[in-house]
């Protein structure tokens, strides 16, 4: 697959997206929407990925958020439906069964940390600064910022920063839950990528479950998200890795995970 505006790479059930706009810090164009859509479309039924590494080409920035430039281009109705459908790339990120981190270098601003938001586990490296600064354009988070921020932080928090538009340091992401961890300037992709080798080494089966449990038990009440780890945990007693995961255990080794 081609891509333009992202690097896509896979190997040893890791797969790195690498948004792909350096001098524009990352800033977010049609074609990088388009790209993302495609990519985790591909992801959602790809079963040789365990988990998923996103971040920005360059030193400087994960994201600076949508390309500005484009703001500029007057709306007519098809251009307005067609980029609704690729902002949506996000929910498919929801779908996709791998867990997916994001390695946070620098800016991440606007659909930056909207993109950054609907990863599962957020690494900053300590001089990132984060911020929803759409309001400072005359315009609110169009790419679930007003829902996943508040769901993260709390909703003070995050309508202090959607109201603000304050551009926040990692110690203070930190601080409030929205990234978690910080690592040393310059080091987050490696530690995602560290991280993504650990969680790429489980039983690919109850990785992949553990996931939804948790993603899709939070979009339900409590008695029904119970309901859906019953169902997920039931069906995990049957696998052949849980029998292995068991016998490596009491034979002193490392499991052979088949993923099934
Ligand atoms: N859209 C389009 N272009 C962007 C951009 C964006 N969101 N963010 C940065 N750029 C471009 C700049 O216009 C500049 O282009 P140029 O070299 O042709 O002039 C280039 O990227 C470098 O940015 P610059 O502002 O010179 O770098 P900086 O280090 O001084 O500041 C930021 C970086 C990210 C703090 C600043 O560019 C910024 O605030 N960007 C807007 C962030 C934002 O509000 N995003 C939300 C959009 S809804």
């Amino acid at each position: 697959m081609k891509y333009e505006a992202i690097l896509y790479d896979a190997a040893d059930g890791v797969a790195t997206i690498t948004l792909n706009r350096p001098d524009v810090h990352n800033a977010m164009n049609e074609a990088m929407r388009r790209d993302l859509h495609t990519c985790f479309q591909g992801l959602v039924t790809d079963d040789a990925v365990r988990v998923v590494v996103v971040s920005g080409a360059g030193e400087r920035a994960f994201s600076a958020g949508a390309d500005i430039r484009e703001f500029t281009a007057p709306q007519v109705p098809t251009q307005f439906r067609e980029s609704r459908r690729r902002v949506e790339f996000r929910s498919l990120m929801e779908r996709c069964p791998q867990p997916i981190i994001a390695a946070i270098g620098g800016y991440a601003f606007g659909g930056g940390l909207e993109l950054a938001l609907a990863c599962d586990i957020r690494i900053a490296a300590a001089d990132s600064r984060l911020g929803l600064t759409e309001i400072d354009l005359a315009i609110i988070p169009g790419g679930g910022g007003t829902q996943r921020l508040p769901r993260v932080v709390g909703r003070g928090k995050a309508l202090e920063m959607i109201l603000t538009g304050a551009r926040i340091d990692a110690a203070e992401a930190l601080r409030i839950g929205l990234v978690e961890r910080v690592v040393p300037a310059g080091e987050a992709l490696k530690a995602a990528r560290e991280l993504a080798a650990t969680l790429a080494a489980k039983a690919p089966v109850a990785l992949r479950y553990a996931k939804e449990a948790v993603v899709k038990g939070l979009q339900l009440p409590l008695e029904d998200g119970i309901r859906l780890e019953g169902d997920l945990s039931t069906f995990l007693r049957t696998t052949e890795d849980r029998l292995e995961g068991a016998k490596a255990f009491l034979e002193k080794r490392k499991p052979r995970w088949q993923g099934r």
